[in-house]
């Protein structure tokens, strides 16, 4: 790959490639043209799965499809090419489960790519552990539903809390022997199941030795997240909603003295969603910047696919026309949602990636400032002359 003096600039100076990248997301969703690839691509490897949680869509269907490790690969051959220096998290169902699973990962890495995986620990025995914390993951994310087997189980299966503890405190030994390793977190759904529990969860994972807990609201009906009902079970119910606030005041309460929690947005918005009542001028998701490759190989943001990689290639998909339309649909969805993966705020408003540019220019002591003011002007410029385009 040939580097521009654009690409030189940016590489070196953190601020300036993201001015770039939120540019990019930011005039991607104005003009239904995608300028930049999705920061985000969620690979589901394969729905099969070692449980069947009530609360999960993803169990309920594509059992009989599975990606192959050749076509992750080409996959990740697609994206190491990528301006957006996207990051992926392996999913599923189960990643585990995939025999290739350390294959794949090690060859992701090669190609310089951010890897993350989310599992329910099950498998995450004293020996997998250690093959996590050295295959060169950025981040593995255990998930965790209540901070008692009573709960956790009830929304999982029987054992399940007992496995998923294991699994973290195999990885947090495994991390302190080697002296390395991927971040290791913790990713609670917030349901009505487990709301008296939230806060508590910071003791258990604290206890553990987790380094990050990210809490994110339950979707229900998430074949088609845009029709999510707010009256479906693990909604939080009006009764509950006190009890939830109390939660959050708990929570943030901690984080501002001693971190471990990583905020996604704002945490008293979840209040907006359970309500009903949040508005696209609260949180709003933005159509370039997530994408999910099913085990189909069906590329989808949220709702309809963009393409097939069996058919065509991922950056394809991403041009597409159907991906066009999806996206149309997805601007004018008026749903209360609060996923984070979708969103980037930092791209919502044109004056605000402009001021947040001068902030870090004007802190700048190490690179010649009209130099990087005139870059940051030419990027503006190369939008200000696509718009004219019809
Ligand atoms: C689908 S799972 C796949 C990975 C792995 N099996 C696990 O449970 O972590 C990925 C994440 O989605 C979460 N999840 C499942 N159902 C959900 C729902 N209805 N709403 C929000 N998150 C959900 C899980 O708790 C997990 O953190
Ligand atoms: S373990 Fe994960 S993929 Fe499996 S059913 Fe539960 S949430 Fe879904
Ligand atoms: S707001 Fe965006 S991410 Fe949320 S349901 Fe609508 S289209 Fe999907």
């Amino acid at each position: 790959m040939i580097m521009d003096r654009k690409d030189v600039l940016c590489q070196n100076i953190g601020y300036l490639k993201k001015f770039e990248r939120d540019l990019a997301y930011h005039f991607s969703e104005k003009t239904g043209y995608p300028y930049i690839e999705p920061h985000w691509v969620y690979v589901s490897l394969s729905h099969r799965c070692t449980y069947r949680c009530k609360m999960c869509g993803v169990v309920k269907i594509l059992q009989n499809y599975e990606l192959t490790t050749e076509r992750v690969k080409h996959v990740f051959d697609e994206i190491a090419q990528w301006r957006a220096k996207s990051e992926v998290v392996l999913t599923g169902g189960e990643p585990f489960l995939r025999k290739d699973i350390f294959d794949i990962i090690a060859y992701g890495i090669r190609k310089n790519i951010h890897i993350e995986s989310v599992s329910n620990g099950a498998l995450i025995d004293q020996e997998l552990a250690v093959k996590i914390m050295s295959c060169g993951l950025h981040n593995i994310a255990v998930s965790l539903d209540g901070v008692s087997p009573e709960t956790h189980d009830a929304i999982r299966a029987k054992g399940s809390f007992d496995k998923a503890v294991n699994a973290l405190r195999n990885l947090v030994q495994a991390k302190r022997r080697s002296g390395h390793g991927p971040q290791i977190s913790v990713w609670t759904t917030i349901m009505n199941e487990n709301v008296t529990e939230l806060y508590e969860m910071i003791a258990l994972v604290r206890e553990v030795g987790v380094e990050c807990l990210v809490y994110h609201p339950v979707i229900v009906v998430q074949e088609n997240m845009q029709n999510t009902l707010s009256d479906a079970p693990f909604w939080i119910t009006k009764a509950k909603l006190e009890i939830l606030k109390t939660q959050i005041d708990k929570i943030i309460e901690y984080q501002k003295k001693n971190g471990l929690v990583a905020f996604l947005h704002d945490p008293y918005l979840w209040l907006n969603y359970f309500e009903g009542n949040l508005k696209r001028e609260q949180w709003k998701c933005n159509p370039f910047v997530f994408i999910n490759i099913g085990p189909d190989g069906e590329v989808r943001s949220c709702g309809d696919s963009f393409g097939n990689i069996h058919k065509m290639s991922l950056s394809s998909c991403l041009r597409s026309e159907d991906a066009y339309e999806a996206r149309i649909l997805m601007k004018t969805c008026a749903k209360p949602c609060l996923q984070t993966c979708w969103a980037h705020p930092d791209a919502d408003s044109l004056s605000g990636i402009i001021k947040e540019f001068l902030d870090q220019l004007r802190h700048d002591a190490h690179n010649d400032k009209k130099t990087v003011l005139r870059e940051a002007l030419s990027m503006l410029n190369e939008y200000e002359e696509k718009l004219k385009q019809p």
